[in-house]
């Protein structure tokens, strides 16, 4: 298959295309500047050169190829728009791919996020549709209705659309913007490694190795309009992440009352969304795809230690 990747350059998108090359697909990714394209040629694709800015650009990469792996993300809008803002950007670019795509039935497969199922009492499925984008609904949980409803109603369209959710933490040899390198960077200037309340409050991991052989399933036999998702098997109290990170930094792992000062106060920027609870479910995609995650689990990869190796 000719496969468009947007992204191709991130954290997933590096691992995304040698694992569609590996499994025969010709890539051809887009880039915004020499480095990226020197990037995408070292990993064997071709490349495009363009932005998320030039819409007609991604029509005509779409409308060139067999399917499109949409991971890029309009970060740079973050500072200044938040969340909202980079979601809002997606939106006229899942237009754009629909029109180019619509009604042949190629795939357009974009990331998407776990977000908080609320209080289900249950872990989140891929059954579960995009939250209500009502004003009760903030942040990550606005953005990623905002984002899958789109993808996904281009099934209606002849669009063999779907969304992979990718978890909260993905993690690699790789990862240097993350959440774990964050929190690893707060525990050394804090001198503890904070958990807020309980710690009970539970995450979803993945590692960016099986985010990619997700990708490439869906993509390769996933149906039209689905969600998938990219989490490994054990969603994770966050209790047992600081205590993973305490161990190797030989720090404390100690409670942040969950407190509307404390919190802040210790996470900073992180104080939203460290208290959450997000439990989420990949049975329907292991089922379905034949999808199984088997790189090193999110503990195991704070084990092998390489998050720990610089500084
Ligand atoms: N835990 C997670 O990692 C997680 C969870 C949920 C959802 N997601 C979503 O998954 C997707 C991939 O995440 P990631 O961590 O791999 O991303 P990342 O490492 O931040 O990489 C972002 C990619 O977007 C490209 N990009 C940014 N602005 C662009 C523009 N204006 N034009 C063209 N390309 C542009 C970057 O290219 P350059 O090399 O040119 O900068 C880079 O390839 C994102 O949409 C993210 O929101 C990730």
């Amino acid at each position: 298959m000719r496969v468009f990747v947007t992204g191709g350059t991130g954290h997933s998108g590096s691992y995304v295309i040698p694992e569609l090359i590996a499994a025969g697909h010709e890539v051809t990714g887009l880039a915004r500047s020499d480095s990226a394209a020197a990037a995408l040629s070292a990993q064997g694709a071709k490349v495009r050169r363009g932005d998320l800015q030039d819409l007609e650009g991604l029509k005509e990469g779409a409308a060139d190829s067999d399917g499109v792996i949409h991971l890029a993300h309009r970060q740079d809008l973050l500072p200044s728009g938040g969340i909202d803002a980079v979601a809002a950007a997606e939106l006229p670019i899942m237009l754009a791919y629909g029109e180019a795509l619509e009604g042949t039935g190629k795939p357009l497969v974009a990331a998407g996020s776990i977000g908080s199922p609320g209080n289900l009492g249950r872990p989140a499925t891929e059954e579960d549709p995009a939250l209500p984008g009502g004003d009760e609904y903030k942040g990550t949980l606005r953005a990623r209705n905002v984002v899958e409803t789109a993808v996904v109603g281009l099934a209606e369209r002849g669009v063999r659309s779907s969304v992979v959710r990718i978890a909260n933490i993905a993690h690699s040899t790789t990862d240097s913007a993350g959440f774990l390198t964050t929190l690893i960077a707060l525990a050394k200037e804090k001198g503890v490694v904070g958990y807020p309340g309980d710690g009970e409050n539970l995450w979803n991991a993945v590692h960016a190795r099986d985010v990619a052989s997700l990708f490439r399933l869906a993509l390769e036999k996933g149906p039209a309009g689905k969600y998938w998702h990219a989490v490994e098997d054990k969603n994770i109290p966050l209790r047992e992440i600081a205590e993973a990170i305490g161990s190797r930094l030989g720090l404390p792992a100690v409670s942040i009352p969950a407190d509307v000062l404390m919190v802040p106060g210790y996470f900073g920027f992180l104080a939203n969304i460290v208290t959450q609870n997000y439990p989420a479910s990949n049975l329907i995609t292991r089922r379905t795809l034949g999808w199984e995650p088997t790189r090193p689990s999110l503990l195991d990869d704070l084990d092998n230690g390489h998050y720990f190796s610089a500084g």
